[in-house]
């Protein structure tokens, strides 16, 4: 597959939530190129510090080239991300990774917690073209509180999509666990795309595999190069063997992943 290194120019940049932000960037060759799942490297500050560029998962991308990302600051590089405005210049490296598999045309559900919510936008508009009907599809979204989930359960019902929310504090939908909402539509689907919290995946996972539905899991480890040369972000397959979630992953089915929670 291939990938580019592309200077990026900032279109927009929009704070959804108190520390929670989606970035536009112009970035026409790695927006044609990727698919659902697959991620980019953004430098995040035009210096040399933070010297490493972060991952982020492509969130969308819409017509002219354009490139998002929905990302929470939670560090350096995500500080400095948050500095970047519209009319300056980035660098990506991208698309990276295997994505989603998604050409069987039946039920899905997409299951995303926090900031897990932001790779399955695009696989929401996805399945749009290939699939079954939007009502056949479950979108179930997680996050702690209605402040930062609201803002993304509208982007899904602006593609059509019915969307079951859950929220830590009750504010928003579910009081409780987004993984709770699973049981009710596990026997009306066929696959189920979860990316969030490793705790998330591996519940989700579980219910999976008790219930014999296949699921597919979008892995977030630190990440120092994501190009498969650093080995620093190794996970171990059930038999113990290594794999890199840049390069074999960031999505995986859940059964060829470890899961030690
Ligand atoms: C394939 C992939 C896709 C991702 N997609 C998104 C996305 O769409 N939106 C989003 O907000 N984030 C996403 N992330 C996570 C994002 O890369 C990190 O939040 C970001 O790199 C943090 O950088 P920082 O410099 O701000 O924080 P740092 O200063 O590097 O870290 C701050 C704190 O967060 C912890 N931390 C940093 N990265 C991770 C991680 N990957 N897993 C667990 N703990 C971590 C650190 O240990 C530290 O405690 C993704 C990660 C991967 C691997
Ligand atoms: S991040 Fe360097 S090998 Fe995966």
């Amino acid at each position: 597959m291939p990938n580019f290194q592309e200077k990026a120019l900032v279109q927009a940049h929009e704070q959804l939530a108190p520390d929670i932000f989606r970035l536009t960037v112009h970035s026409p060759q790695i927006a044609q190129a990727s698919a659902p799942g697959q991620f980019v490297m953004i430098k995040s500050s035009n210096t040399s510090d933070p010297l490493l560029r972060r991952p982020f998962s492509i969130h969308d991308v819409t017509s002219g080239g354009m490139l998002h990302l929905l990302y929470k600051v939670i560090g350096k590089g995500t500080r400095c991300l948050q500095n970047l405005s519209p009319g300056e210049q980035t660098d990506l490296i991208g698309p990276l990774g295997h994505g989603f598999q998604f050409s069987v045309q039946e039920p899905a559900c997409l299951l995303g917690g926090g900031m897990g919510i932001a790779p399955l936008l695009y696989l929401a508009k996805s399945l749009q073209n290939v699939s079954s009907p939007r009502q056949d599809h479950q979108i179930l979204l997680g996050a702690r509180t209605s402040v930062e989930l609201a803002p993304l359960v509208d982007d899904f019902q602006q593609l059509g999509y019915t969307v079951q929310a859950a929220t830590d504090d009750g504010s928003l939908g579910h009081h409780g666990f987004v993984s709770e909402l699973l049981e009710e539509v596990l026997p009306s689907v066929r696959t189920v795309y979860v990316c969030g919290p490793h705790p998330l995946m591996a519940a989700i996972a579980r219910q999976c595999q008790a219930a014999d539905v296949p699921c597919q899991v979008s892995l977030e480890t630190h990440m120092a190069c994501g190009l498969g040369a650093c080995l620093g972000c190794t996970i171990y397959a059930p038999d113990k063997s290594y794999r890199h979630v840049c390069k074999h992953g960031p999505v995986f089915d859940a059964n060829e992943v470890l899961w030690t929670l």
